[in-house]
This record gives C-alpha cells, structure tokens and sequence, in this order.
C-alpha cells in the first residue's frame, strides 16, 4: 500500500531561472511548509524546517540563499547547509541536514511527492 501522493506547488516556469526558488505548503493538515529552490541547474526541495531549532529557515518568505548564492542560510543563527544534499556545513547544526522532498517537473508543473509523516 503505497501512503504517498503528489502535489502541485506551482507552474515550472516559476523556478526555471537560476537561484530562484518557490515555497509551499504540504502535510497532511497543509500545516506544513516547504521550498524549492534551483542551483546548479536542477531543483531541489526540503521541508522548511531547521535541524537546530525547529523553526522555519526564511525571515523574508522565499529568502533562502546567503550573500553568495551558494549556500541555503538559516535566517535564525545562520547555519549554513549545502544546497545540493541539505547537509549542514557550518553553525549549530552542522552536520545534520535539512528534509529533502522528492520533486519532478510535469506537465509544466512542479509536483512534490509528500508521504504521512511529513
Ligand atoms: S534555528 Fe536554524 S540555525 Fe538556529
């Protein structure tokens, strides 16, 4: 039994320029919140959700990238995380990482797969 389902977060175009990105919600109760964000020429997506804290990354909604563009930054304390695997390299938390999302481009959509638990 599969307990996944898929979800449309916006029109693909929306994330098609480089270091652009696109916030949605999910779960279950749509309590949720998550970003996508294109670096290096793909998409990735995580749970908007900080390993150190538990709070949401992004002070200014959508804000996810620090000074250089290549890094994903906690507007909190600053934690930085690699955009690629969410992986915290520097602050609090380093070392752990941020909750990837699967996510494929459709139809000239952007759909996240969410499970139950997230
Ligand atoms: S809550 Fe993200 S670095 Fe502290």
């Amino acid at each position: 039994m599969n307990f996944s389902k898929e979800i449309y977060i916006g029109p693909a175009r929306s994330i098609e320029e480089e270091g652009s990105t696109l916030v949605f919600d999910f779960g279950s109760e749509g309590f949720e919140r998550g970003f996508a964000i294109r670096i290096g020429g793909r998409i990735y997506a995580y749970r908007n959700w900080c390993p150190h804290m538990g709070l949401e990354l992004d002070w200014v909604e959508g804000d996810f990238f620090d000074h250089s563009g290549q890094y994903v930054i906690c507007s909190n304390h600053g934690a930085l995380f690699d955009p690629a695997s969410g992986k915290c390299i520097y602050g609090p938390c380093e070392g752990q990482t941020l909750k990837p999302l699967n996510i494929r481009i459709m139809d000239d959509g952007v759909w996240v797969t969410t499970y139950p638990h997230n």
